[in-house]
């Protein structure tokens, strides 16, 4: 099945310049939707995960559905003061400005093997952060798990030492 089918070319979103992946026609679809979680969770065969994050907010929509189909816990990671309890936080760059990510202090005991989801690895910022959150609280990163890789933009020079896969490579 071409995913790619699944994701629409948005252009000028969400400002000019930017050419968006909308995944909202996969999301739609079941069977596309479960192709992709198929080969998201393909990718993990043999490993140990005791506990996968999602990255607000669209990590959270395979974030979930590998967790579930794991039988693992799922951590959210969120933008800043969204999250109830104690939390630690990592900055990362964007194009103008910074932004943060947080994670609650209790969501990793020192040692969990940890799975990493997002939707996109573009620039990297937001993996790098999150992992940075991880290794922080004494997580071990098992994967850096993305449904997309936008290749041009070289994200993964930011994230490297850790595995990655990525399900569809623009
Ligand atoms: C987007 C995307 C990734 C991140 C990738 O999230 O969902 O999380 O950017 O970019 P990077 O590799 O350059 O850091 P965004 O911050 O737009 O928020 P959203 O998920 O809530 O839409
Ligand atoms: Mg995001």
């Amino acid at each position: 099945m071409p995913l790619k089918k699944y994701i629409r070319d948005i252009q000028g979103f969400p400002k000019e310049g930017i050419l968006f992946k909308d995944i909202t026609p996969l999301l739609i679809n079941p069977e596309a939707r479960n192709k992709c979680l198929e080969i998201l969770v393909e990718s993990l065969k043999d490993k140990k995960i005791d506990k996968v994050i999602g990255v607000e907010s669209r990590g959270f929509f395979f974030g979930m559905l590998i967790a579930q189909e794991l039988n693992v816990g799922f951590i959210p990671v969120r933008k800043p003061n969204k999250l109830p309890y104690e939390t630690i936080s990592a900055t990362y760059d964007l194009e103008y400005g910074t932004d943060t990510l947080e994670i609650h202090i209790d969501a990793i005991q020192k040692g969990d093997r940890i799975l990493i989801h997002d939707d996109v690895l573009a620039t990297g910022g937001t993996a790098r952060a999150v992992c940075e959150l991880v290794e922080q609280l004494g997580g071990e990163i098992v994967q850096c798990n993305f449904l997309m890789e936008l290749a041009f933009l070289n994200g993964r020079t930011k994230i490297k030492g850790n595995e990655i896969f990525v399900a569809i490579t623009y």
